[in-house]
């Protein structure tokens, strides 16, 4: 029987994309997150067989129920990608307390809670792959982004501590960090001022500017042609844009 991975945020961007390119490896894959119509969409993409799931992953009891359906129909997970999340920007005065919790609970606490459900099967088994998706805001630190950014250098400090706590059990547990990557959750967070964050990070960076107190103006601009050509432009005038499909290559070489 082939392999079964089960990917949070499977209904859109990355998570999405890496569903496809797991199915397309012949694994089995669980797709989880909560809108049931876009997990439908991504599990007619599949051409393997799938388990669409929809779940909230901020719910303790939805983690629970998602791994308990994905077991009774094809036994225990074996690989794991946990790529539901979310952005926000903001700055640090208009961040509350329902926005810090928020990132953290989505970002750093579900990704944990996932693990802690995958790691028992995995460790029985002697095999599993975990990848969460974290960020380059996992390792820098970027206005505008504090509840952002911590829940994203959170969740790296988990991927260290589980993968040295599971070394030598047969379960690896690697983080993948993208930068800027052209998806949904860009486009709302960054690509154009919106809801997030009072205006957005686009509108305080323009009011900061204004003052004269904005760092660089941030231009971002969809990647064409190779990555070098992209590596010259960025230097050149800051983030680019990264191609979905050139990160979901990046994320599924190494074979399940
Ligand atoms: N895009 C980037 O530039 C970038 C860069 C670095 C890191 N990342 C990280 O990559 C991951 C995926 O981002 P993306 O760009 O692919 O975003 P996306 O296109 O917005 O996809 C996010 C997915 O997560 C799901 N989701 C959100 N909240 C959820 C919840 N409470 N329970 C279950 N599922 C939930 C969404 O579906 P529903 O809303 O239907 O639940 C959606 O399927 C995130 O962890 C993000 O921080 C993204």
């Amino acid at each position: 029987m082939s392999r079964v991975a089960l990917v949070t945020g499977a209904g859109s961007g990355i998570g999405r994309a890496a569903a496809i390119r797991l199915s397309q490896a012949g694994l089995r894959v669980v797709l989880a997150s909560r809108g049931a119509e876009a997990l439908a969409a991504t599990a007619q993409a599949c051409p393997g067989p799938t388990l669409a799931i929809p779940a909230d992953v901020t719910d303790p009891s939805a983690v629970d129920r998602l791994f308990d359906r994905a077991e009774q129909d094809w036994g225990g997970v074996e690989v794991l990608i946990a790529s539901a999340g979310a952005g926000f920007s903001a700055r640090i005065e208009r961040t509350s307390d329902a926005d810090w919790n928020r990132m953290l609970e989505l970002n750093l606490t579900a990704p944990f809670r996932c693990l802690r459900r995958a790691v028992p099967a995995m460790r029985a088994a002697g095999y599993g792959r975990i990848v969460v998706i974290a960020s380059t805001a996992s390792r820098i630190g970027e206005p505008y982004l504090a509840a952002y950014a911590a829940s994203k250098h959170g969740v790296l400090g988990l991927v260290r501590a589980a993968g040295a706590e599971l070394a030598g059990t047969g379960v690896t547990v690697n983080a993948v960090c993208p930068g800027f990557v052209d998806t949904p959750m860009t486009e709302a967070t960054i690509g154009r001022p919106g809801p997030l964050g009072a205006g957005g990070q686009a509108a305080d960076r323009a009011a900061d500017h204004a003052r004269g107190g904005g760092r660089r103006r941030v231009v971002l601009r969809r990647q064409r042609g190779h990555h070098r050509a992209g590596d010259q432009r960025r230097r050149r005038h800051g983030p680019v844009l990264t191609p979905l499909a050139d990160r979901i290559v990046l994320i599924t070489t190494e074979s399940f």
